[in-house]
C-alpha cells in the first residue's frame, strides 16, 4: 500500500513539473494563503481539492466534526499563526452533511473518548431542540444539526482572544460558516459570517 502511495506521489510530482517547470521552486519560496480552513477530518472533505485551491493557497486545520474547543492548543496555535503571522483575511469553518461526528454525538450510544470531544454538538442540539424536533426525517434532522454546529463554531472562533485582538487592531478578517454536501460536491454559505463591524 505504501509503495503504491509513493508511486502516486512520484507520478503527481512529474505531472506538475511537466506542466510548469518552476512549480515546486515557486511554491517552496512562498506561503501566502488568504484562507484558513477549519474542517472535518473526514477523508471525503479535503479542503484543497473541493475548493480547487493550489498548495500554498489555504492553511488547513481539520479535526473530527470541525469543532472549536477553547482550550485546544493545536487549533489555537494554527489560528494564531494564520491570523497573526500569515495574516489570512478569511477563516472558514466548514461542516458537511452526513458528518459521522454529528451522528455519533446524537445517537444516544457510548463511543468512548470521542464523546467528550463531541460535547459541543450536543450543546448545539440542546440549544435548538424545538427546531430539530420539528424535523421528522432523521437524516434531514442530522443535516440541519451539521449546519447549526458549523454556525456555532463560527461564533466560537470569533470569540477567541486571537480573533478579537485582530479586530481590535482593525485587521481585515472575516469568519465564515460553510457546509459541504457529499452528494453534489458543492459548498453552501450558512450566512453566519462575522467581522468586527457586522456581527450577524
Ligand atoms: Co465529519
Amino acid at each position: 500500500m505504501l509503495k503504491e502511495l509513493l508511486a502516486r506521489n512520484v507520478a503527481w510530482a512529474k505531472e506538475r513539473t511537466a506542466a510548469d517547470a518552476d512549480y515546486f521552486r515557486r511554491l517552496a519560496g512562498i506561503q501566502n494563503p488568504e484562507f484558513l480552513w477549519i474542517g472535518c477530518a473526514d477523508s471525503r472533505v479535503p479542503a484543497n481539492v473541493i475548493t480547487g485551491l493550489e498548495p500554498g493557497e489555504v492553511f488547513v486545520h481539520r479535526n473530527v466534526a470541525n469543532l472549536i474547543h477553547p482550550g485546544d492548543l493545536n487549533m489555537l496555535s494554527v489560528l494564531q499563526f494564520a491570523v497573526e503571522v500569515l495574516q489570512v483575511r478569511h477563516v472558514i469553518v466548514c461542516g458537511h452533511y452526513g458528518c459521522g461526528g454529528v451522528l455519533a454525538a446524537t445517537d444516544n450510544r457510548r463511543h468512548g473518548l470521542i464523546d467528550h470531544w463531541l460535547e459541543p454538538i450536543r450543546d448545539t442540539a440542546r440549544a435548538n431542540t424545538a427546531e430539530l424536533d420539528s424535523i421528522a426525517d432523521p437524516m434531514a434532522r442530522t443535516n440541519r444539526l451539521c449546519e447549526l454546529s458549523a454556525a456555532a463554531q463560527v461564533k466560537r472562533v470569533a470569540e477567541t482572544p486571537i480573533v478579537q485582538d485582530a479586530w481590535d487592531r482593525d485587521q481585515d478578517l472575516t469568519v465564515y460558516g460553510l457546509v459541504y454536501s457529499l452528494q453534489d460536491g458543492l459548498l453552501r454559505d450558512l450566512r453566519c459570517a462575522r467581522n468586527k463591524r457586522e456581527p450577524s
